[in-house]
């Protein structure tokens, strides 16, 4: 089955480039990148076989999984560059809600969790001033496919519904939502705080921040425009641009 896009996501994403197996669908990107392919190519692929996740980690990805990565150039001052890397989080936690019925949910900055088991990471790569939003979503695999050091903590939309997705459709929900995100930010330049804020339950819950060789612990308040995490530390706040967030606790 094709991609079925909206008239919007079609425009921005002008090329569509489907394999089955890659070693990772960002290094097919910056490939593509490499060849002159337009602004907005796509890679899909059903595997990788060196799926690569945040802070150095990988990213499991067995046949079933939609790993897809967005080639894209970056036409907003450079510190706003990692909004997009919210905005492709909230596009999955939209989509597999209106999709699968499943109440997906934000865990800051990107990550989607499912009764808080990560279902969706997304990772974002910059270069000479273009940038590669990769995103992977355990769509049809098991979780003991996942591997036995993800069982207790990763969920796949299989495991959590019953059933298979078609893999075209839930990528093409998801370039539909980012495409309107986009399109957006690009006019305002600012995360949409409102609509993350509806998928992120952990205001008011405590956590401890890794950030710049530090760990910050605090009580959560909620995100900026900037998509920094803003963060009561005592009688402080602190905004968080970057880092790893554990929750402490969660009410
Ligand atoms: C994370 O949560 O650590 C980010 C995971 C990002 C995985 C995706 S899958 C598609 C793209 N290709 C990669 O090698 N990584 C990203």
């Amino acid at each position: 089955m094709a991609l079925r896009l909206s008239r919007l996501a079609r425009s921005m994403f002008p090329r569509v480039v489907r394999r089955d197996e890659v070693v990772s669908t960002n290094d097919e990107a910056w490939l593509e990148c490499s060849r002159g392919a337009p602004n907005g190519t796509v890679v899909i692929s059903n595997s990788q076989t060196g799926g690569r996740g945040r802070m150095g980690r990988r990213w499991v990805s067995p046949p079933g999984t939609l790993c897809m990565s967005i080639l894209r150039e970056i036409v907003e001052p450079l510190e706003k560059a990692g909004i997009t890397g919210l905005l492709a989080g909230l596009a999955v936690c939209r989509s597999v809600r209106q999709l699968c019925g499943v109440a997906a949910y934000l865990k800051w900055p990107n990550d989607v969790l499912l009764d808080g088991r990560k279902l969706s990471g997304v990772l974002v790569e910059a270069r000479n001033g273009r940038q590669v939003i990769g995103i992977g979503v355990n769509v049809n695999t098991l979780i003991s496919e996942l591997g036995p050091e993800l069982e207790g903590t990763a969920t796949t939309l299989l495991a959590a519904t019953g059933r298979t997705w078609p893999i075209e459709k839930t990528a093409s929900a998801i370039l539909n939502e980012l495409a309107e995100l986009l399109g957006d930010f690009i006019r305002t330049l600012s995360l949409p705080v409102d609509a993350y804020m509806e998928h992120f339950p952990f205001v008011s819950t405590r956590a401890a921040v890794y950030y710049a060789n530090r760990v910050v612990e605090g009580t959560i308040l909620g995100v900026d425009e900037s998509g920094g995490l803003i963060l009561k530390t005592g009688s402080e706040q602190t905004l968080i641009t970057s880092g790893e967030v554990v929750h402490v606790r969660c009410q």
